[in-house]
């Protein structure tokens, strides 16, 4: 698998944000990572690629220090890419900086409001566009803070992206920044900190909420960092084994971060046949090859207080839902409407092209599914990914346990996260 694509984020910010030179091995090399590079060059870093290597490219980032980001001469072009938008709101927050955000129509569309609202606390000003429903969106404009202040800020959503916004500007602020998290969320920003030498702790509060504390000022020094390989892209070809009849394939290279690992365990209540073999540990976060086996899987309620650890895999979870024995439903997932498409509107329909029964809900859909019987789709069933990689991969996948196949409007926001998906795809189905 490459690299996972929210360590290889952080590891560019945070390599260009420390003194002295950042290694980073396995990084993902794709569209949304590339966004972020050119940001931080844009604001001062240099950061180089020096070839490729396992499972991802070999890179060189050298640091201007926190407090050192230089005002960028252009717009910053963030693409597809909301984590690059929403990290590097937080980085310029606390820089005496101006910087204006753009990016495709699909992010574009996407709610900036939750971050923009914490970070006015710290003291940028950020004058954003209107969206739909009194939202705020890019393009925007962010006019960093001369004296931030720090902050304690309790989360009103389950976001990583809010809470590392949060924190990463209060990297340069003086003081403590503390960030109350009620629902645990991908815990990549608080790792990757610490590893770069910043003074950050995580406490239990008496209702069971996490409460980080990170000290201001703080000095980061360059490291060498190799990226695991992406659990949110092994989803595909986990579920495409367990899907076609007579797969064995085993996987490499999965990060397995309990913050991310919720798909695994749904899968497995389902039925699923997923062994870990070879667990290790890279870049401080566990990893390990899995084997998976084609299985006949089960239709299960999900539990919503798995969202977070599995919020991007929804939609091919709904693909493994669709063949298997019996109703699944899923709920509590408000925040896959405001994805990099509405997530439950676009695969219901994707879905209700491809021949599945699918019912959609406020806050989730519920799937009647066909007991392994391979899927029939209708005559002028294509696909609608809406600027949406997973949607494209997902239906991809659906493809593979279609009668009719499937046909998808457009693949190229496969390229934000996932460059070699189709040739691997080729080669894993080549080989059954
Ligand atoms: C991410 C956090 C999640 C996830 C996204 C990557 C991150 O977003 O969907 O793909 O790297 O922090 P939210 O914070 O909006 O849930």
């Amino acid at each position: 698998m490459p690299g996972d694509k929210s360590i290889s984020h952080r590891s560019l910010m945070l390599g260009a944000l420390a003194l002295g030179e950042t290694r980073v091995s396995g990084l993902l090399e794709g569209e949304d990572v590339l966004s972020t590079a050119a940001a931080m060059r844009a604001m001062g870093a240099t950061i180089e690629r020096l070839g490729a290597g396992d499972g991802g490219g070999e890179w060189r980032v050298h640091g201007v220090g926190v407090g050192g980001l230089l005002q960028p001469a252009a717009a910053l072009d963030m693409g597809n890419s909301g984590t690059s938008t929403r990290l590097l709101m937080g980085l310029v927050a606390s820089h005496p900086i101006t910087a204006t955000f753009i990016g495709d129509a699909s992010l574009s569309g996407r709610p900036m409001g939750r971050v923009i609202e914490p970070l006015g606390r710290i003291g940028a000003e950020i004058t954003a566009s209107p969206g739909a429903n009194g939202t705020q969106t890019l393009p925007l404009m962010l006019r960093g803070a001369d004296l931030p202040v720090p902050i304690s800020y309790r989360l009103p959503v389950a976001s990583a992206q809010v809470k590392s916004a949060v924190l990463l500007a209060g990297l340069n602020t003086r003081g403590i920044t503390e960030v109350i998290e009620p629902v645990p969320t991908r815990d990549h920003s608080e790792r990757m900190l610490r590893g770069f030498g910043a003074d950050l702790s995580v406490e239990i509060d008496g209702q069971g909420a996490r409460v980080i504390r990170l000290t201001g000022e703080a000095e980061l020094r360059g490291q060498q960092i190799v990226v695991p390989g992406d659990p949110s892209s092994a989803a595909f070809f986990i579920v495409a084994a367990l899907l076609v009849p007579g797969s064995d394939l085993v996987i490499e290279n999965v990060g397995l971060n309990p913050t991310r690992a919720g798909l695994i365990e749904v899968l497995r209540a389902m039925g699923g046949s997923i062994e870990e073999v070879n667990p290790r540990e890279v870049g401080g976060e566990p990893v390990a090859d899995l084997r998976v086996r084609h299985s006949a899987l089960r239709g299960v309620e999900v539990d919503p207080a798995l969202a977070p650890a599995m919020i991007d895999e929804f939609p091919v979870l709904f693909v493994a839902a669709a063949l298997a024995q019996g109703t699944t439903v899923t709920r509590g997932l408000e925040e896959l409407r405001v994805k990099e498409s509405d997530r439950i509107a676009v695969m219901r329909a994707a879905l209700d092209s491809a021949g599945a029964r699918v019912n959609e809900t406020e806050d989730g859909l519920t799937i009647e599914g066909t007991g392994g019987e391979p899927l029939r789709g209708s005559a002028n069933g294509r696909i609608k990914t809406h600027l949406d990689h997973r949607i494209a991969m997902s239906m991809a996948v659906a493809g593979l346990a279609s009668r009719d196949g499937v046909e998808v409007d457009d693949t190229r926001p496969i390229a934000t996260s996932f460059p070699s998906f189709e040739d691997l795809l080729a080669t894993a189905s080549g080989a059954a």
